[in-house]
């Protein structure tokens, strides 16, 4: 298993009803490390960058609107094997769809207003983290002299 990063947002549905802690805390808890995090309101160009591999679908334009609708948070999950963890931990697309325990099985509502965004591979990961971080402002914890996990 190798240390990976990966992409995590708090999408608006969550900032707004107060859950940034809850799911900020699940990760943590986990055992993973919070590397970046930065409270944003997302440009359009950003959401269009994010979702680029989607243009073309119904749920684009939609989705692009929601996202920059309101605040959201954007983290930086590192760890082993961080990517397919994040995913399984916020849970299936669809919130009906997505077990207990995940966070859109506890908190989700609808698809298009479903928590969480978690990148779905290292290739993701790595396109789509650089849209809101810059290398500088992600954080080594290799680099502590102190270490407690
Ligand atoms: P995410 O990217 O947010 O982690 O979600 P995902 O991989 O599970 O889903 P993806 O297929 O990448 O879709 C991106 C986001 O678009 C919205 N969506 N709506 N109405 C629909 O059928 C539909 N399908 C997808 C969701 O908000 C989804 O998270
Ligand atoms: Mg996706």
């Amino acid at each position: 298993m190798e240390k990976q990063r990966t992409l995590l947002l708090i999408k608006p549905d969550s900032v707004h009803r107060g859950l940034i802690g809850r799911i900020i805390n699940r990760f943590e808890e986990k055992g993973f490390n919070i590397s970046a995090m930065k409270l944003i309101w997302m440009k359009r160009e950003q959401a269009e960058d994010l979702y680029s591999p989607h243009v073309g679908k119904s749920f684009y334009e939609p989705t692009v609107e929601y996202m920059t609708s309101s605040p959201i948070v954007a983290v930086v999950v590192g760890g082993f094997d961080a990517i397919n963890q994040v995913r399984k931990m916020n849970g299936a697309t669809r919130p009906n769809e997505a077990d207990p325990g995940s966070i859109r099985g506890d908190f989700g509502q609808r698809v298009d207003n479903n928590c969480v965004h978690g990148s779905d591979s290292l290739e993701s990961a790595l396109r789509e983290i650089p849209i809101f971080f810059k290398d500088e402002e992600i954080l080594d914890y290799e680099r502590c002299i102190y270490r407690w996990l």
